[in-house]
């Protein structure tokens, strides 16, 4: 077989495979573009949740990474979910182990917890309140102002909240492996040779990135971003995915992803989300596997504060 009809091979038999199981395929902005462009919705990390907690779809097939899938079995205990790749991790999932959370968070009895999605559904147990990055500002302000809190696993992304609110946070230590590996030089190098571009970032990157940004949001922010603003050009400094729809989006404007620190690497691919293909995803709902299992005690305690977040951002 040929690339090409291997490639019309997989599509076809996920498209029967939809139907004959009753499925909905969710997929995050930062998979590669044949399977945002078959899934049944793509979107951000809060918006992918929203569509998780309200489909009447027998089978979750969630092409993202492996907290996402989770939270979408969290949000439907008794559904079939299942991921192409169990092993599509996350650095700030897998930089915040809950024991280790535990240990930590006890030092602080009298703060409250909010976690931000990318994190375990037992870190999530261990929460007052989940946020994604469209939402954190607003569910950090939905705390009283003198209650102290906790944000956890993602430092950058804690500190522009704690910026945006002008709130105390203790921050756990995690980051983003590919947006904290942004060059702050070479993007000061690429605004000068491109003096008309606007530069848009995802809060998951450090300061010295977000300083030069003339908009800072997720996913799904940056890409209204793209639409609205007048510029012709923009250097997008977030997983280089998103620039499927933002060129879709809008195809007569320049976009430009932000480079690395390293010249040699593609380190705005997230290695994790690039493990789900084509083919593992039809392999997957042919197989009906891997699924993903949880505890259902550990699913209703992680339950209680992402449907705080969902009332809150409905
Ligand atoms: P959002 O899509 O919510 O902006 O999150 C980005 C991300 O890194 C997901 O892993
Ligand atoms: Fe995790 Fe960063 Fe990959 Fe998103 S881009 S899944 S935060 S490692």
């Amino acid at each position: 077989m040929t690339q090409a009809t291997s490639t019309e091979h997989h599509v076809a038999e996920i498209q029967r495979l939809r139907r004959e199981l009753d499925a909905v395929i969710l997929a995050h902005y930062y998979q590669e573009s044949a399977i945002q462009d078959l899934a049944d919705h793509v979107g951000d990390s809060l918006f992918l949740a929203q569509r998780a907690a309200e489909t009447d779809a027998e089978v979750i097939v969630f092409c993202g990474v492996h907290f996402m899938a989770e939270t979408a079995k969290i949000l439907n205990p008794d559904k079939l979910v299942l991921l192409p790749d169990l092993s599509a991790g996350c650095s700030l999932a897998d930089g915040c182990p809950p024991d280790e959370f535990a240990a930590w968070r006890a030092q602080y009895p009298d703060h409250q917890v909010v976690s931000y999605i990318n994190c375990s559904a037992e870190t999530k147990a261990q929460s007052d309140m989940i946020c994604t990055s469209s939402n954190a500002v607003k569910v950090v302000e939905s705390f009283p102002a003198d209650q102290p809190l906790i944000f956890a696993p993602d430092r950058f992304l804690g500190r522009w909240v704690a910026r945006q609110t002008g709130r105390d946070l203790v921050l756990w230590h995690g980051s983003c492996e590919v947006h904290e590996v942004f060059s702050a030089i070479r993007l000061e190098q690429l605004r000068e040779q491109h003096p008309e571009a606007v530069v848009a970032a995802h809060p998951e990157c450090p300061e010295i990135i977000l300083d030069q940004a003339d908009h800072i949001g997720s996913t799904s922010s940056i890409l209204a971003f793209a639409r609205q603003t007048p510029a012709r050009a923009i250097i997008v400094v977030t997983e280089a995915g998103i620039l499927h729809q933002m060129q879709k989006e809008n195809p007569e404007k320049l976009l430009i992803p932000a480079p690395g620190a390293d010249e040699t690497c593609n380190c705005n691919l997230c290695p994790y989300m690039r493990k789900n293909t084509l083919e593992k995803l039809h392999a997957c709902m042919r197989d009906r596997e891997p699924s993903l299992e949880l505890d259902p005690d550990l699913a209703a305690r992680a339950l209680v504060p992402l449907e705080r977040m969902l009332a809150l951002s409905r």
